[in-house]
């Protein structure tokens, strides 16, 4: 257990975040789909490499999240990405779940599947180098969801996936996400996301997790991405905060926030505002996907010309970050860094 604590720590230590680079092969179809780039085996070799290879984005970044198909890969040179990462410092991680599927009698609700199996599972990620893992519950506002049912089923999920990911001595990285799709309101959002962790915390603590070898994942509580009226950037961060405070044990050593489709300034501004507002139990970090890798993936288009000024993109994200994780962030740095 003093292994995964340590790990954890590592994961959020000061000045870095997590890059999520998980993408299924449903979603990299998506965002390659974006920039009219087919979604070929060596596309997508070749895209992560581009990531994992940008100079200096190491100082920021802690850990990557892979998905199955990348922690096999490796880079042109043939080393195993896994192995790549280690030797800049940044320590490989794993999304296990399989996604989320329709949870049973549940109109438009999920459930996570990729419990059976995990266990053996586990065992080859770590052979494979993998230090940490993820698992990604996701839950609607409105209409009377998230039910009950969604909110337990998923929680229980969650758990049993952190007790074989600890067991296995990967540290469990926890991802119950809100979704902030619709017109709810941030009072909506904050009471959604209080019962969602509200579970998952019952959940881990029933399922004999230790907390300090865990990390939390969650969605930032926001206004609906179609509310007519939506909430600002202090708004965000005060409602946030008053819901991990009450659900979130001060023994998990860092909350590290998806992006969830925030533009990536706004994803940045959201988290500098929460840590402006601490010192917390806690460390805030981020573990974002699109929020990190959007400007890269639209400067490279595919092209071999194009990787130095994606490159250039994905390390102007995550040193933003790293600048939110200590309340100093302003948006001038945004020109000023990039001039
Ligand atoms: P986003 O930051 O794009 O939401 O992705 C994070 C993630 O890992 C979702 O599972």
């Amino acid at each position: 257990m003093h292994e995964l604590a340590e790990t954890a720590k590592a994961l959020v230590a000061e000045g870095k975040g997590i890059l999520a680079a998980d993408e299924s092969d449903g979603t990299i179809k998506k965002r390659f789909d974006s920039i009219g780039v087919e979604s070929t085996e060596d596309n997508r070799r070749a895209y992560r490499e581009l990531l994992f290879t940008a100079d200096g984005a190491e100082e920021y970044i802690s850990g990557v999240i892979l998905f199955d198909e990348t922690l096999r890969q490796s880079a042109s040179d043939g080393t195993p990405f896994p192995k790549l990462l280690e030797s800049k410092g940044v320590m490989p991680g794993i999304k296990v779940d399989k996604g989320a599927k329709p949870l049973a009698l549940a109109e438009g609700e999920t459930i996570t599947e990729g419990l059976d199996g995990l266990r053996e599972r586990f065992a080859e990620y770590r052979e494979l180098g993998a230090r940490f893992a993820k698992w990604r519950a996701t839950y609607s506002i409105g209409g009377g969801k998230p039910s009950e049912y969604c909110v337990w089923t998923n929680a229980h999920a969650l758990a049993r996936y952190a007790a074989l990911s600890q067991e296995a001595g990967l540290v469990p990285i926890v991802e119950p996400e809100v979704l902030q799709d619709g017109t709810h309101t941030l009072e909506e959002s904050a009471t959604a996301t209080g019962r969602v962790l509200q579970a998952v915390y019952t959940e881990l603590h029933d399922q004999r997790i230790s907390f300090p070898g865990t990390l939390l994942k969650p969605n930032m509580v926001l206004s609906g991405y179609d509310a007519s009226e939506r909430a600002g950037v202090d708004e965000v961060a005060e409602a946030t905060l008053e819901v991990l405070y009450r659900h979130v044990p001060a023994a998990v050593p860092g909350i590290v926030f998806l992006s969830g489709g925030q533009t990536d300034e706004d994803a940045t501004a959201h988290l500098n505002a929460m840590n402006a507002r601490g010192p917390h139990p806690w460390q805030l970090s981020f573990s974002y996907g699109r929020a990190l890798q959007a400007p890269a993936l639209k400067a490279w288009e595919g092209k071999p010309d194009n990787v130095e000024a994606a490159q250039r993109a994905y390390y102007h994200r995550a040193k933003m970050n790293a600048a939110a994780r200590t309340g100093m962030y302003a948006p001038e740095m945004e020109t000023a860094a990039t001039a």
